[in-house]
């Protein structure tokens, strides 16, 4: 091998590093100035876009994402822009049809992007081929991607296979994605050497996350046995779940005789920079330290970067944090019934979310999401192994599964949503993503045609809430949470919930809102230079109260979460969802399966309902839990409404 060859890196801060680390919630006004500089360092590619990215910019940011790809493509003229593409499934969790995908990805070219990482969970290339085509087609960088995992059915020769299919597509690059930082020296020198041997003309990129600590190893064996890129971060925002440091690497390939192509100078400045973002996402609690830490559990469990993060913040959101351990165990028993996927979303966030249900509700596959029921029918691909059939049967019941290519099977969508849209999409950039995420885009337009509302503080004034002498004093033991309530959900750890109880005593700050409807919503409020997420919610499901009254943030139940606990344990405060009443003789109560939001009410007051009909459609775990009706009946009440928090046991729907 000689050693002169040059290695190429693709720098990951404003994707990768940003999803795993700190839940994609760096906003581009936090990174604008650095642009510049990043677009002078050398790099191969820089991953900017696509992933977490685009929901996160609707959902929290305020922000076009399209937009956003102009901006950064406008100040990088001499970087290619890279992002990455779930195949068929593009940035969503589902199955999109052929010209969705293909106008996604003309677009995608259109706005900056020049290589496009083209991924699908299942390693099912038949779910690449039309990513692959358009990006082909409109002059971009198809690189085919080999999501990377062990399991018995996981094969040297499978994947090499998979690769020669890739290249017959004309991908002009092969990316190998260890999305769970699970790849060792090892595998990796006799993947790359293998890939190498059968398709020596096309560059092998290594993606991986330095979770387990193997990292840096990988990428130097994966170099060794030819690997041409590999995926970093520049240092402040590397390690942990995210990629190994930019500037190591350079350092070490270097001294070993390689040659890269990095402006060490350019470096210093961007790591400087960084180091400044990075310490206001430790101060306002977005960067979890465990991010941070090596591991090696992941070994064993699997567990991806991303998922790892996302899993311990959903856990502390259910006020099930001690429930980590049974659910990192279960983790890997999920996958084997479900045929070994890669753990990568969605099928990272799908076998996690299972997990946990499996373990809150103890029992296997009693609560089963909508999307998990969808993979058991076939509509995500062709698993690597068969699904265990007993546990299929039991999710399916009757179901048919669906043979051949998905997609196939879908209409096109495109131009219908365009008409149906109409003016509310200004472009048909817009039309994509309100296709990719139908209520979140939607509630985006609004927020964009209204003026988006100020972010660090509430529109009107909150005279109450912005005197921190009016605010009762806080004890020590509440930290700096009072609670955060984010309903709805992003790719990465998007949501949070109460993770401190209150004192008995404590009353919530009265807030005088103005947001787009009225009061009820998601806020922040900035006291004492410190902001804080609330959500505030009418009572009782009542009509949003008018803009200047005077409304109570909710506060949602908290147990205690490994903090110190009080001397003297609060009483939570009352969820704000859904009282618990007894049902009366001869009506059935409905109860939430497990904590989350009410996505969708599927039934109304009257209604006839047989035993299976689904009622209410809970978000949980970013997934969608189907509730259903567990006899025959007649609608009596209906609890939930959408977008309401809800608990474990609250009432959802009574049935008479
Ligand atoms: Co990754």
């Amino acid at each position: 091998m000689s050693k002169t060859r040059k290695v190429g890196f693709t720098e990951t801060v404003l994707r990768d590093a940003n999803q795993s680390l700190i839940a994609t919630r760096l906003p581009y006004s936090k990174f604008e100035s650095i642009l510049e500089t990043i677009d002078k360092a050398g790099y191969y590619s820089a991953e900017v876009w696509g992933g977490a990215t685009f929901d996160v910019c609707l959902r929290y940011l305020q922000e076009d994402p399209w937009e956003r790809l102009r901006k950064i493509r406008a100040k990088m003229p001499n970087t290619k822009l890279q992002m990455l593409l779930r195949g068929q499934n593009i940035l969503g969790y589902k199955h999109y049809p052929d010209d969705v995908v293909r106008k996604f990805v003309e677009y995608s070219i259109k706005n900056g992007i020049d290589i496009i990482r083209i991924f699908d969970a299942l390693n099912d290339v038949r779910n690449l081929e039309v990513a692959v085509d358009e990006a082909v087609k409109r002059g971009g960088h198809a690189s085919g991607t080999i999501c990377f995992t062990t399991s018995p059915v996981h094969t040297l020769e499978k994947n090499v296979q998979m690769v020669k299919d890739l290249q017959k597509m004309g991908v002009k690059s092969i990316c190998i994605k260890d999305m769970a930082g699970i790849m060792g020296p090892k595998e990796a020198y006799d993947l790359v050497s293998a890939i190498k041997d059968a398709v020596p003309e096309l560059p092998v990129v290594i993606h991986t996350h330095c979770t387990t600590g193997l990292a840096f190893m990988t990428c130097l064996k994966a170099v060794e046995a030819g690997a041409d890129v590999l995926d970093t971060a520049i240092s402040p925002m590397s390690g942990g779940t995210a990629q190994p440091a930019t500037e190591t690497l350079a350092y070490a390939l270097r001294t070993l005789g390689y040659q890269v192509d990095l402006d060490d100078k350019v470096l210093i400045k961007m790591a400087d920079y960084f180091k400044g973002v990075r310490a206001d996402f430790i101060k306002d609690g977005t960067l979890d330290p465990i991010s941070l830490t090596t591991d090696t559990q992941c070994l064993n469990y699997q567990i991806p970067g991303g998922m790892l993060s996302n899993l311990i913040s959903q856990l502390k959101m259910m006020n099930a944090i001690d429930k980590l351990d049974e659910a990192l165990a279960e983790t890997p028993k999920v996958r084997a019934d479900m045929g070994y996927p890669p753990l990568v979303t969605p099928t990272s966030q799908m076998v996690g979310s299972q997990a946990v249900q499996n373990v809150l509700a103890g029992e296997r596959y009693k609560v089963v999401g909508k999307e998990i029921k969808a993979y058991c029918r076939g509509e995500y691909g062709r698993t690597p192994a068969p699904i265990n059939a007993e546990i299929q049967k039991k999710i399916l019941g009757g179901t048919p599964v669906v043979e051949g290519r998905f997609a196939d099977s879908l209409a096109p969508e495109f131009e219908k949503t365009k008409k149906e849209l109409g003016a509310t999409a200004k472009s048909d950039e817009d039309v994509l993503s309100y296709i990719a995420f139908p209520q979140v885009a939607m509630a985006f337009f609004k927020d964009r045609e209204a003026g988006f509302p100020k972010k660090d503080a509430p529109k009107a004034a909150a005279p109450a809430a912005a005197k921190p002498a009016d605010l009762p004093p806080v004890p020590a033991w509440q930290g700096h949470v009072y609670y955060a309530n984010v309903p709805g959900s992003a790719a990465n750890g998007a949501t949070s919930r109460p993770i401190q109880p209150f004192a008995a005593s404590y009353q919530p700050p009265h807030l005088v809102m103005g947001g787009r409807d009225g009061c009820p919503g998601n806020y922040t409020i900035t006291i004492d230079g410190k902001s804080y997420q609330v959500s505030v919610a009418a009572a009782d499901g009542a009509a949003p109260a008018p803009a200047a009254a005077p409304v109570a943030a909710a506060p949602v139940a908290a147990a205690p979460v490994a903090a110190p606990a009080p001397a003297a344990a609060p009483a939570p405060a009352p969820a704000p969802a859904a009282p618990a009443a007894a049902p009366a003789a001869g009506e059935t109560a409905v109860k939430s399966p497990m904590p989350g939001n009410i996505f969708k009410v599927e039934c109304q007051p009257g209604q006839a309902v047989k035993a299976g009909d689904v009622l209410i459609v809970l978000e949980a775990m970013k997934m969608e839990i189907e509730v259903s009706a567990p006899v025959d009946g007649t609608v009596k009440a209906v609890a939930a409404s959408v977008g309401a928090a809800v608990n474990t046991d609250d009432l959802l729907v009574t049935l008479g």
